[in-house]
């Protein structure tokens, strides 16, 4: 691999968000440079007022791209020329990348999932899924998932008026009735057959890692397939409950580390190789291990 020497000609990328402190895009992102041999390097940009201002002078400073996270992923829409159709769908922004007349908006959050779940062999076409939780996040999975051929999409959620509210938008966004709304204890009507499970709520999150937001073992035997957006722990409650009734269990760590393999490509015109992205992986892996989140 070779050196990582920042120079007059190093382009850089950015995190614009708040707080940034605990990121690990850096680790991947830098890796990834170094892997390619790109100049580039990328820094956290804590934004703590003025996000207009930050954006523009990210532009007027010549950055090759940012990303942006927490809590300017809809807030900085206004301040983009252009917004990709998948992002505008989804309502939020994660990734900046130039063009003559400003910058586009990009959602590399939702793809990153798609990719990772590719990656390990998850379809999505023809399946049945369940999808726990009704916030941002699970928002953008079901739209994700309409937008490629689920069969069925069961959006499952403690408090079921949320739910009913984002089933109407993406089924409208959709074209067609692919989601129904559920509240969370109702799990036993959901029709027979067995189920893809997305989990999309906070419960379960370091250091709360004896919380699943089910806990019943009759809805796990539902379950072939359980995916974690959770990455911190490794290996959540919800995944051990579905590796229990012999499901097999994936986390969120390779959603995180493609959206930012899609962001790095954006910028660079490139594509990362298999091998490229395991090793970025394994630095990824190795930062949350040492407590970086
Ligand atoms: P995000 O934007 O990251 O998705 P959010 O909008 O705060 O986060 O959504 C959090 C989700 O986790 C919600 O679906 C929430 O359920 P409610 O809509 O009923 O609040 C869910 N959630 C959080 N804590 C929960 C708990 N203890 N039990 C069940 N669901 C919970």
């Amino acid at each position: 691999m070779q050196e990582h020497i920042i120079n007059g000609s190093t382009k850089v990328c950015g995190l614009l968000g708040n707080p940034v402190e605990h990121t690990m895009s850096p680790l991947v992102q830098n890796y990834l440079a170094r892997v390619t041999g790109h100049n580039r390097v990328y820094i956290p940009l804590p934004v703590k007022a003025d996000l207009e201002a930050a954006v523009k002078g990210a532009e007027a400073m010549g950055f090759l791209g940012c990303n942006v996270t927490v809590p300017y992923k809809s807030q900085v829409i206004p301040y983009l020329s252009e917004v990709d159709e998948l992002a505008a769908q989804i309502g939020a922004v994660n990734t900046l990348v130039r063009t003559e007349q400003g910058w586009k908006g990009y959602n590399t959050d939702m793809p990153g999932l798609h990719r990772a779940m590719m990656e390990d062999g998850v379809e999505i076409a023809g399946e049945k899924i369940v999808i726990l939780g009704a916030g941002g996040v699970a928002r953008a999975v079901a739209l994700l998932m309409a937008r490629n051929e689920a069969k069925e999409i069961y959006l499952m959620n403690r408090t079921v008026e949320k739910a009913e509210a984002i089933a109407a938008e993406v089924n409208a966004k959709a074209g067609r009735p692919v989601v129904k709304a559920m509240a969370l204890a109702d799990y036993m009507e959901l029709p027979s057959g067995k189920y893809l499970a997305i989990q999309a709520t906070s419960v379960g999150m370091h250091p709360h890692t004896e919380e699943a937001v089910i806990t019943e073992e009759a809805f796990y035997e539902k379950i072939h397939t359980g995916y974690d957006l959770i990455y911190n722990p490794a290996d959540t409650k919800f995944m051990q409950l579905v590796k229990a009734h012999g499901g097999k269990a994936y986390n969120g760590l390779k959603m995180l580390l493609f959206q930012g393999i899609i962001a790095y490509e954006l910028w660079n015109d490139t594509k990362i190789t298999k091998e490229q992205a395991a090793g970025a992986y394994e630095v990824l892996a190795a930062g949350v291990e040492r407590g970086v989140k």
